[in-house]
């Protein structure tokens, strides 16, 4: 077991860069198991949600390294459908498989997936969407059974726009007969990317980011070399570092476009943002007016990723802040910790009420998820005195190199093993 130790109180200087997103990545590795031929992801981070897909990859026969940052995929190997149950739970993107799987193989046996904690999550609109392509779905015992004699294209209508179920629709009807129109499909940017991964690769996809997929199947796809776009969540969770602790840095290799949202808030809290080609540059005189009301939505609305950095956020922030959280059921598992560090924070259902205080104190907090694990970090790099950080393998899975990287900023925080 590893943990953070942290001395908080440095403003932050100087610039990062941000890897490629693990939220267009992971989708991208279930896309690999569509051809035969090598994938190449440039760029590819080795975080521990990727290297869990190269295991649920290499389980189903294929063959991945890494080559520098590129991964290589080659798939020509494969030929088992079957993802086993300890790695399926490890993580909620396995059932990206499912589409893929499925597409290539006819049929796909999975566990019901893991992943952080958030909320219920169900896999109801992946599951509808499939039976539309043709594919007999059954479930049993704790698994998901899939069959299909011949995908086929349907009009596809999902009852909220998700991510995950808008990405499966896609992997599972790109090699389908005929074509499939999917409506009120998620609009994440990580769905454009995936469509031009895809597209690359010699499949005709549509549509991606307006909320209608058009997607007409192809007999076959080839193989591709590909840098993913990147990590938006990274790029926003930095930009909130710099509005906690002060000081001034570039976050290089993001897209400003993408954090419309996030940007909008931190000026509105007297954050200066100014962007330049693909660098957002964030300066903070450590004024922070309330960030007042915060709403998490599909995108372009406000993300839920980064709900838990910007509650840490508003905790230091001046008045006081409503921060509801639409999407997950239980994504405040960070605000008894934050409290812990002398937060204000009452938590009723989906809504964190949160009165500004001017300074956080160091505390001993351990991290429930990923992005909560994350934002416990940020509290404590901005807070007075020092503070620990532990079950980091939640932070492993999404953020490479994270402490090196605020520390690189002028953060006092290492990482020991206990
Ligand atoms: C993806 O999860 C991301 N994960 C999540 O990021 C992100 O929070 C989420 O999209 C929303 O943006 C990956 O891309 C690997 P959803 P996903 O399906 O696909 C309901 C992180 O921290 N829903 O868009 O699981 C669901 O309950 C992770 O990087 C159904 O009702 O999210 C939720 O309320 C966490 N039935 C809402 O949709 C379904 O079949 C959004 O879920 C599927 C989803």
């Amino acid at each position: 077991m590893d943990k953070y130790i942290i001395e908080g109180g440095a403003p932050l200087y100087g610039s990062v860069r941000v890897q490629s997103a693990k939220n267009a990545v992971l989708p991208l590795l279930a896309a690999s198991v569509l051809t035969e031929e090598r994938v190449i992801i440039r760029r590819c981070p080795r975080i521990c949600d990727v290297l869990h897909m190269t295991e649920i990859l290499g389980e189903l026969g294929c063959k991945t390294r890494f080559e520098g940052d590129a991964l290589v995929i080659d798939g020509a190997d494969a030929a088992n459908h079957e993802i086993p149950a300890a790695l399926a739970k490890e993580m909620r993107s396995s059932v990206f498989l499912l589409g893929s799987v499925v597409a290539r193989f006819g049929k796909a046996r999975i566990a019901y997936p893991g992943g952080c904690d958030i909320g219920l999550r169900p896999v109801d609109l992946h599951l509808k969407g499939l039976r539309r392509l043709n594919v007999r779905v059954e479930e049993e015992g704790g698994y998901i059974n899939c069959a299909s004699d011949r995908l086929k294209g349907a009009e596809i209508v999902l009852d909220c726009p998700s991510v995950g179920a808008t990405e499966n629709i896609m992997l599972a009807s790109v090699k389908g007969e005929g074509t499939t129109v999917l409506r009120n499909a998620a609009k994440e940017p990580e769905i454009r990317d995936l469509q031009d991964f895809l597209n690359r690769m010699g499949a005709k996809v549509r549509g991606a980011g307006t909320g209608t997929v058009r997607i007409e199947g192809v007999r076959a796809l080839h193989g591709v070399e590909y840098t993913p776009m990147p990590d938006r969540i990274e790029a926003g969770t930095f930009l909130i570092a710099a509005a906690m602790c002060g000081g001034e840095i570039a976050v290089e290799g993001a897209s400003a476009e993408n954090l419309a949202a996030l940007i909008d808030k931190l000026r509105e809290i007297s954050c200066k943002i100014a962007v330049k080609d693909d660098k957002i540059y964030i300066k903070s005189d450590g004024e922070r007016r309330s960030l007042r009301l915060i709403e998490t939505m599909p995108y372009p609305g406000f993300p839920t990723d980064l709900q838990a950095p910007a509650t840490a956020l508003a905790c230091i922030c001046e008045g006081s802040a409503v921060i509801v959280e639409n999407l997950f059921e239980t994504r405040f598992k960070h605000v008894p910790e934050l409290i812990r560090m002398g937060a204000d924070v009452v938590v009723r259902g989906r809504a964190a009420f949160v009165r500004g205080v001017p300074a956080l104190h160091g505390a001993d907090v351990a991290a429930g998820d990923l992005r909560g694990g994350a934002a416990l970090t940020l509290a404590a790099i901005s807070a007075e005195g020092r503070s620990t950080v532990t079950d980091l393998s939640h932070i492993d899975r999404g953020y490479s190199g994270f402490e090196y990287k605020l520390a690189a900023l002028g953060a006092k925080i290492r990482r020991i093993r206990v």
